[in-house]
């Protein structure tokens, strides 16, 4: 029986999807996770939708074995490609992550924004449907970030490879003038420091991972299921379908006792 006390259950192609789960675990520190890195299966963002369904219903069920109240979509590509088939099939609540680029609309004043994702976001049709309620005079310059999804998942965040390979999707849009730039996949927040050593401090960085975290509350808060026991001391489950060292080096940095990371081929 799911209750207040069941964990928060969060998926991913892999270990980006933890960016968004250090926001949920801050904003909500009452509340037990359990969290998918499907590194075996990343990156999702080359797969076909068919392919990306086919992976989130397995994660799904297995966030429903265990009995989580509600299903966070960590992952860009997944949610554009998958959450209206997961919320029609399933009765659980998900909540999705989607580009930033309504909030880069609004603060942009060279009226052009750059926006850094996977194949699969920037051509789902969720995306589209997104793009087309911004305005017609702003320019939306979509660079596929491949490439970079694998390095980070294998441990190569501080590299020479990704260096390059942000010089070369940041530059020309650099010199496209953009004034924002949309972190559109769930991985790029650890390339914060590099991105920022690239595009400089005029160039404003966008990435979802706060509003997730207020959405989920809300929505938790909504159907009564926040954790109100004031006594219980949180557990973090984290699964990993590979070896569990770029995640760990991931979450090296969180104070945290009952964070228990387990290889799993689930
Ligand atoms: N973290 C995923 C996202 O937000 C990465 C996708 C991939 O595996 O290509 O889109």
């Amino acid at each position: 029986m799911k209750s207040n006390n069941s964990p928060i259950g969060f998926f991913d192609s892999g270990v980006g999807g933890t960016s968004i789960w250090k926001e949920v675990i801050t904003l909500l520190p009452n509340e037990d996770t359990v969290y998918l890195s499907d590194s075996k299966n990343a990156p999702y963002g080359e797969k076909s939708t068919e392919e990306i369904i086919a992976l989130s219903i397995k994660n799904t069920e297995f966030l429903l074995k265990k009995n989580c109240k509600i299903i966070v979509v960590a992952c860009n590509t997944a949610t554009t490609n998958t959450i209206t088939y997961l919320r029609k099939k399933y009765k659980i609540p998900f909540i999705g992550i989607e580009p930033a680029i309504k909030p880069a609309a609004l603060i942009t004043k060279t009226n052009i924004i750059g926006i850094l994702a996977t194949k699969g976001t920037l051509n789902s049709t969720l995306f589209e449907k997104t793009s087309n309620t911004i305005r017609k005079d702003i320019k939306i310059k979509e660079t596929v970030g491949k490439g970079l999804v694998e390095l980070i998942e294998g441990g190569k965040l501080n590299s020479k490879e990704m260096t390059s390979l942000l010089s070369l999707y940041l530059e020309p849009m650099i010199a496209d003038n953009i004034d924002s730039l949309v972190l559109g996949c769930t991985h790029y927040p650890y390339l914060i420091p590099q991105i920022k050593s690239i595009v400089g401090s005029k160039i404003k960085i966008i990435d979802s991972g706060e509003a997730v975290a207020r959405q989920t509350k809300a929505v938790l808060k909504q159907l009564n299921l926040l954790n109100i026991d004031a006594k219980h001391q949180p557990k973090h489950k984290l699964y990993i379908n590979k070896d569990k060292t770029t995640l760990e080096n991931l979450l090296h940095n969180i104070n945290h006792k009952n964070i228990e990371v387990n290889e799993s081929d689930f």
